[in-house]
């Protein structure tokens, strides 16, 4: 149900926003909870660039113009505290980086920040290596047998590289809790469709399921956390003991442990399945489009012949930087990024009510034919060097923007370039003949059902 409004600015200016009730009938609710992606595209398509979804009591703000995620994200962040979605994940991952505002975020922001320096990258360059040629063993020997679950060997790999990385410690106890994310993350979202109308202390299965899972991921966390505790190492530099050393004064136990176990799990969550939703969206767009595999291989073999990359690479693989890139145009592993108003706002003329939730899609804004020609394309070229320069920089956001911009964007990239181009020269993966392929909005953008493709040598 639809209708055009007029909503009234301060300046006196008044601008029309598009207004898509979304009414609490079994339909809509379906439409919401089975393809929130369809539902941002549509209505961008039919409305525009600043819709308004009401739901029930509530309405969810949602703007599609590069400027409008500019001025939310950045130029008036302070406006704005992490929104719907996010609000309940917190079950999941309590007052972690990614959700905690103010004071608390900036000491966190502080503690952590210093892990991902830039002077670290090099030494990090070695340990992804060390995974990725884990990978290519698995994927050799699974040359012409039977279809691999591609996102499953990504997750694997980036826990890996997390582990090993970040953490310093073995994560696959984790990897094997894949259905407990899987369960944990649904809850968040089943609450966000139904505005929470479900107490969670209700006993009934979906409610005993998550408890039940969020309590396997928090013995797994503090596990590590306990781990650590007892063999501290001197001079040690990885995130635990950084936590650990954080949070060494606070008097109240229960406290600290809390705190070290939201953000373990927030490090975590945030810090593997996106890069895994970024390497799976890629070897699906590369098996589409033969001519990328083509040309990234050619890359890779002119650069690295068999020799293992280091970091220097990085700069000279720019067509496999450019593939990644192009992956998280099309595919963005955060696909939405939420807020809440703190006082009454006007973005791009629109006026945004005090505690307003508001969302900007990386999705449906990489999509945007007025800042992308042929949205849909898989075009590698677009992040040539000239044309990148002449983009919006704001219509290409998959790390976010402002203040709350991803923390690990840099190792993210790494990880992703350096995979795919030791992977690309030496296996094809092809997606098993008639295998639908759908993508699936949960806290990150996900591979429906996974990922069936069959492993050959380049
Ligand atoms: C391709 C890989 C990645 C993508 C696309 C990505 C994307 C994002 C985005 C869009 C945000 C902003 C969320 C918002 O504004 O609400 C974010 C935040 C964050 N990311 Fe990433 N991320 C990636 C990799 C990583 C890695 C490897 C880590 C490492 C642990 C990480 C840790 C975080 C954390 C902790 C935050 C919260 C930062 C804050 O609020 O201060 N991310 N990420």
């Amino acid at each position: 149900m639809t209708a055009l409004r007029s909503a009234s600015s301060e300046s006196g200016q008044r601008r029309a926003i598009a207004v898509t009730k979304l009414r609490q009938t079994p339909s809509l609710m379906r439409k919401l909870w089975t393809d929130r992606l369809a539902m941002l595209s549509d209505a961008a398509a039919e409305y525009g660039d600043a819709v308004r979804f009401r739901m029930g009591p509530k309405s969810l703000y949602y703007f599609n113009h590069p400027d409008h995620a500019k001025y939310v994200l950045a130029d008036n962040a302070a406006n704005y505290h992490k929104g719907i979605g996010l609000t309940e994940a917190r079950r999941l991952i309590g007052d972690g980086l990614l959700t905690s505002e103010g004071d608390l975020w900036r000491q966190q922001r502080r503690t952590i920040q210093p892990a991902f320096r830039r002077d670290r990258l090099a030494g990090f360059a070695g340990l992804i290596v060390d995974e990725a040629s884990a990978l290519v063993k698995r994927l050799e020997a699974k040359i012409d047998t039977g279809p691999v679950n591609v996102v499953q060997e990504m997750t694997r790999l980036t826990l890996g590289v997390l582990g090993k990385t970040l953490l310093d410690a073995d994560l696959s106890a984790f990897f094997n809790l894949g259905e407990e994310f899987e369960v944990a993350q649904d809850q968040a979202m089943f609450e966000m469709v139904t505005l929470r109308m479900l107490p969670i202390w209700l006993p009934i299965p979906r409610h005993r399921r998550f408890h039940a899972a969020l309590g396997e991921l928090e013995n797994a966390a503090m596990d590590l956390v306990d781990g650590r505790e007892k063999h501290t190492r001197p001079g040690a530099d990885d995130m635990i003991t950084r936590l650990l050393n954080a949070y060494k004064d606070e008097p109240d136990e229960n406290l600290r442990r809390r705190r070290l176990r939201d953000e373990l799990l927030t490090i975590l969550l945030a810090g593997h399945e996106t890069t895994a939703s970024t390497l799976s969206w890629a070897w699906y767009l590369i098996d589409k489009n033969p001519e990328v595999g083509e040309r990234l291989r050619a890359e890779a073999a002119e650069v690295l012949g068999d020799r293992l990359p280091v970091l220097d690479d990085l700069n000279r693989l720019p067509y496999t930087t450019m593939v990644i890139q192009e992956t998280m145009r099309l595919y963005p592993p955060v696909w939405g990024l939420t807020r809440r108003a703190l006082r009454a706002d006007q973005v791009g003329g629109y006026r945004v009510p005090a505690g307003a939730d508001v969302m900007i899609s990386p999705y449906t804004l990489h999509r945007h034919p007025g800042f992308w020609p042929d949205p849909l394309r898989f075009e590698p070229e677009r992040f040539g060097p000239a044309s990148s320069r002449a983009q919006h920089r704001y219509a290409y956001i998959p790390f976010g923007a402002g203040p709350r911009v991803c923390v690990g964007s840099h190792l993210g990239m790494l990880e992703a370039t350096i995979v795919a181009s030791m992977v690309a020269r030496k296996f094809r993966l092809g997606l098993l003949p008639g295998y639908e392929v759908r993508p699936e909005g949960m806290l990150s953008l996900r591979v429906r059902g996974g990922l069936p493709m069959v492993v050959r040598p380049a």
